[in-house]
């Protein structure tokens, strides 16, 4: 059936401000299912884990639910849910964890492709292991990363292939499972940055051969959480710093301090939200989740379609990233005009986009814009409507 996207925009009291939120590759609206779940927790009385009280037993349900929602979308076990704060605070710290099992020579690829979120961490600990980096090169006129190359940068010295499942600036997927099953095969895990492609479509970390899975639920319609996936047995090998007291059980190894628990009732209540995108879908929560996100993705390629038709018709715009397969997300500059100086235009048409290199160090560089501000970053989400792509059409237009 078709995406019902008025119906889709109308469970977000956000939207109707009158801004067109091309922003949400930053970060999306919620739902008031999620308000509600969140400042239901703290109406219904809060107490902190492992408590004899209710309030304290509503707390660890909340974790508990959260762990759950979370596997249902990704396609994990609950006990490999690790929970933090967001996707950089977590990876820095699973980097730490792997890090203290790297010797002198072992050697990490990271990708040029990638957020820096999914770089640096790496680089920084392979730096203190005395590992050697390798980097993974996107084709600078395409934006793809071919997958060919890890066949050379791997060797049986590799420890962890860290690679993006999309770029978070021109949308680049690349293969994802041909990249894991290469680096599997040569012995080293996989750490794939999910923070952009989550909310893009559904996903399944068993068919990418992801070993750890990252993402971030203000990203996907819910409150700043991040949680890092993977097999609990997996998570059993790592000895991450961490207090004498706190739960030496996996996943509870990895999190550190008191969680936010009203804030993690507020995932389990998106994931849930993110089920009935597509009111036809049933069945189990995971095969909601599934058929929903399909929809997502279809309705966002459609409009995509026509935002990245519109930009490059526009004579005075350059657009970046040209892969075959790709997130709702456009990336452009303007002749003679400053990314942020596009970017207030646009604002002052009541159209939120975000410009600069939003992170994405080493691919603006490669893009050779980075030291000029980069880029334009208009991306779409599943409540982003046709009247909003030409909103922002209109406005880019006007800047001949
Ligand atoms: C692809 C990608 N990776 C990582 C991050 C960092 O995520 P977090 O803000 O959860 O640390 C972002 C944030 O924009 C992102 O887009």
């Amino acid at each position: 059936m078709a995406f019902e996207v008025a119906k889709v925009r109308s469970c977000y009291p956000a939207l109707a401000d009158g801004y067109a939120y091309l922003d949400g590759a930053a970060g999306t609206q919620v739902p008031p299912s999620v308000i509600d779940a969140i400042s239901g927790a703290y109406e219904a009385g809060i107490g902190n884990s492992a408590g004899a009280f209710p309030a304290s037993e509503r707390s660890d349900a909340m974790t508990a639910a959260c762990r759950a929602a979370v596997a249902d979308l990704v396609g994990g076990e609950p006990d490999g849910v690790v929970l933090g704060p967001n996707m950089t605070t977590l990876t820095y710290r699973i980097a730490g964890a792997l890090a203290d099992t790297w010797r002198e020579g072992d050697e990490v690829i990271v990708s040029r492709l990638d957020h820096d979120a999914n770089v640096r961490p790496w680089v920084q600990a392979a730096s203190r292991a005395g590992a050697v980096v390798r980097w993974a090169e996107p084709d600078p006129v395409t934006g793809e990363l071919p997958a060919e190359q890890y066949s050379d940068l791997l060797s049986d010295r590799t420890r962890l292939a860290a690679v993006t499942a999309a770029s978070n600036i021109i949308g680049t997927r690349p293969d994802v499972p041909a990249i894991t099953a290469l680096a599997r095969a040569a012995g080293a895990l996989s750490y794939i940055d999910g923070v952009h492609a989550t909310p893009h479509g559904p996903v399944d970390i068993a068919a990418l051969g992801a070993d750890f899975y990252a993402t971030s639920a203000y990203k996907w319609s819910g409150p700043h959480v991040g949680a890092v996936i993977a097999a609990p047995a997996l998570l059993e090998t790592l000895r991450p710093d961490k207090l004498v007291p706190s739960p030496d059980d996996v996943p509870e190894r990895f999190e550190f301090g008191t969680p936010p628990f009203a804030d993690q009732a507020g995932v389990a209540a998106a994931v849930d939200h993110l089920a009935g995108l597509d009111p036809a879908a049933t069945g189990p929560r995971r095969q909601r989740v599934l058929a929903s996100m399909a929809a997502a993705h279809e309705h966002e390629q459609q409009l995509f379609g026509v935002l990245l038709g519109g930009l490059e018709e526009i004579r005075h715009v350059t657009t970046y990233g040209k892969a075959a397969n790709r997130t709702a997300t456009a990336y452009f500059t303007v002749a003679g005009m400053a990314p942020p100086q596009v970017a207030a235009h646009l604002a002052s048409r009541k159209i939120n986009v975000w410009s600069g290199h939003n992170y994405a160090w080493e691919l603006t560089g490669v893009l050779g814009i980075r030291d000029s501000g980069s880029a334009v970053r208009a991306g779409l989400v599943h409540y982003n409507d046709r009247s909003e792509v030409d909103r922002l059409l209109e406005a880019v237009a006007e800047l001949g």
